[in-house]
């Protein structure tokens, strides 16, 4: 039931730092201060290459895996959209790991990626939410979620799941790769077991993000910027907000702006800047305010530091948690989901049941 919520789709964000708690439960030893996975014994050592599949919200949390696969275990990865790697002639060499992420587990175009690469010779990890789908069976490395069953249409609390697994495995992998230090993997270990906390701070800031639904929910469009592990996000949020209020939104690589999408800026045109602070930040901001000189209306996602050192002229802030750049994809998540959501209840439109769309897209 939705409990005491108006829609489930605001019960699954609010269930975020129990399921992801629940989820890391599985893959952190926090006496030991390890990461495990559910099958110790899967070899990750001879892991040469990673192949990542995955269609939508999914795709997405597969894209800031990528930027943690190779930092952190120096393994190139592959990346693609589910429809598009069937149908190219994609190069799988021995040693290569093929991770599909699916919530359903049922996704026609992710199933046929899974069993193309296990043609191919290829190693199959499935990080999955439904245990009993075709995805989990078909899998050498089962990698569960447990974010229990998602309802609204709008995947919510399977990706942040999605991402804690993926996080562990990047550990993981790092670690049969002799690339991950005691202190490192104690460190990482800590930095993970924060995420429930740091989730919890994120939905403190629900009110305020309903309070400055209205200006997004006047645009016809809206931009997403971000970079490195915040450019995902930003086309994660643009599709949030698409798919559950109908208005047209774009995400971007912030460093794209100037390649062409600042033509599209003006005063109609809000624009989410998705930027903790850290190593990038100001390169983000630099971005941002290219987009503040022509008249776009900046909303800023940061946290109180980066609100603090951006300055004045953004037309609203949300101030995140200051987090560890490991956990800030989850944490980042909350207020892109909150935001899409209350700019559909304000429009009016089926938050749970948006038109057009299924939850388990079983045909190509
Ligand atoms: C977005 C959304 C879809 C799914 C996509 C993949 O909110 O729900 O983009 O993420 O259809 O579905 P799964 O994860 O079940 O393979």
């Amino acid at each position: 039931s939705k409990g005491n919520h108006r829609h489930y789709m605001l019960k699954e964000i609010y269930e975020q730092p129990i399921v992801v708690a629940q989820t890391l439960r599985s893959y952190l030893q926090r006496m030991e201060e390890q990461v495990t996975l559910p099958i110790p014994d899967f070899d990750l050592s001879a892991i040469k290459r990673v192949t990542i599949v995955a269609c939508g919200t999914s795709f997405y949390a597969g894209m800031v895996a990528k930027y943690w696969f190779e930092q952190f275990a120096r393994v190139p990865v592959d990346l693609d959209v589910a429809s598009e790697f069937r149908y190219r002639a994609p190069v799988m060499e021995e040693g290569g790991l093929m991770i599909v992420i699916s919530q359903s587990g049922e996704t026609a175009d992710t199933l046929a990626a899974l069993r193309h690469a296990r043609s191919e010779g290829q190693k199959i990890a499935a990080v999955v939410n439904v245990p009993t789908s075709s995805m989990a069976r078909e899998a050498d490395l089962l990698l569960p979620t447990h974010a229990g069953p998602e309802i609204g249409v709008a995947s919510t609390k399977a990706f942040t799941c999605q991402l804690a697994v993926l996080a562990a495995l990047a550990a993981n992998l790092a670690k049969a790769k002799g690339r991950l230090s005691e202190a490192e993997e104690k460190a990482l270990v800590k930095h993970l077991a924060e995420a429930p906390a740091a989730l919890n701070g994120a939905l403190a800031y629900d009110e305020a993000i309903q309070a400055m639904a209205h200006v997004v929910a006047a645009a016809r469009d809206v931009l997403y910027l971000g970079r490195g592990t915040d450019y995902p996000l930003a086309l994660e949020g643009a599709l949030k907000l698409k798919e559950i209020s109908y208005i047209h939104a774009e995400g971007y690589a912030a460093g794209e702006m100037k390649h062409g999408p600042i033509a599209l800026i003006d005063d109609a045109v809000p624009v989410i800047v998705i930027a903790p602070s850290g190593p990038l930040f100001e390169k983000t901001v630099s971005n941002m305010q290219e987009v503040q000189a022509r008249g776009g209306k900046v909303i800023l996602i940061s946290d109180y530091d980066g609100i603090e050192a951006a300055g004045e002229g953004t037309v609203a802030t949300i101030t995140m948690p200051k987090v560890h750049p490991l956990i800030a994809p989850l944490v980042y998540a909350v207020p892109v989901q909150l935001l899409a959501y209350h700019v559909a209840v304000a429009k009016g439109t089926d938050v749970d049941q948006p038109r057009n769309l299924a939850k388990s897209v079983t045909v190509e």
